[in-house]
């Protein structure tokens, strides 16, 4: 049964993403000696690192032990503002401890032949996963937004990418703005020990309340199940006062 938790605002949302992540991490350094994680992209992220960075979070973690992977990116340079990959490093990874450069999985969407590129990521992802043949790798946090459009990762409404059921990374167009992308698959969602959603604000409660309905067929509601959770804030769950 998917969860929903509702808090009162962005701030304690992002602080209960940030403790959820050092828990994960924690459990499962211990249980496997390895954390493996696949990051979101978009905004609210950007609220999440620096909680991320204060001492009693940095602290907790055996950083070394942690691998990172994204769960989608867009098709500009690792320098690009709109890069995933360099807000997270920018903001979190090159600012932590310990972190092993070789556990940087990096998704390289501004590569010409985007297809290639979104085979090669996933023979890295088979690699440091040791799955073989037709598994999915089964990562113990995946970390996902939503947007208004019910978007998740860059699968979008209507988008080919929907209907992948044997690829964990294809290229993927996104509508708006109109670009291509590089984005994990529902399978490899559907394989993940823990799926948590983190949704703020009003423009996405349209879509919240869609999801929660059921029947929206909406991409994000398409990943449900034991393992998926939602951390809203009220805007975003419909609840705001006034
Ligand atoms: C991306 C994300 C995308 C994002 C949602 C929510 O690359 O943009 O992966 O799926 O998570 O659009 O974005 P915000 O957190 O900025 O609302």
């Amino acid at each position: 049964m998917t969860r929903f938790s509702v808090l009162p605002d962005p701030a304690a949302v992002c602080a209960a993403m940030a403790d959820l992540v050092v828990e994960s991490a924690a459990a499962a350094i211990d249980e496997q000696g390895i954390f493996r994680i696949a990051l979101s992209g978009g905004g609210t992220p950007k609220t999440v690192y620096p909680m991320l960075l204060e001492p009693h979070r940095r602290d907790a973690v055996d950083w070394s032990r942690v691998e990172f992977f994204w769960g989608d990116e867009r098709a500009v340079p690792p320098d690009d503002p709109q890069s995933n990959f360099g807000v997270a490093y920018a903001m979190l990874i090159a600012r932590l401890p310990n972190v092993r450069p070789a556990r940087i999985h990096r998704m390289p969407a501004e590569a010409p032949d985007l297809d290639a590129a979104a085979l090669g990521y996933e023979s890295e992802l088979r690699v440091a996963f040791g799955t073989r043949g037709g598994e999915f790798p089964a990562f113990d946090l995946v970390w996902l937004g939503m947007g208004p459009d019910g978007h998740t990762a860059s699968l979008f409404p209507g988008s080919a990418a929907l209907d992948e059921t044997e690829r964990a990374v294809v290229a993927n167009w996104a509508p708006h703005p109109r670009a291509w992308r590089m984005t994990l698959t529902f399978p490899v969602f559907d394989a993940a020990r823990r799926v948590v959603f983190v949704v703020e604000g009003k423009n996405k409660a349209d879509a919240i309340r869609a999801v929660r309905a059921g029947g929206s067929g909406l991409p994000a509601e398409r990943v449900s199940g034991e393992g998926v959770e939602w951390l809203l804030d009220a805007a975003a769950a419909g609840e705001e006062s006034g």
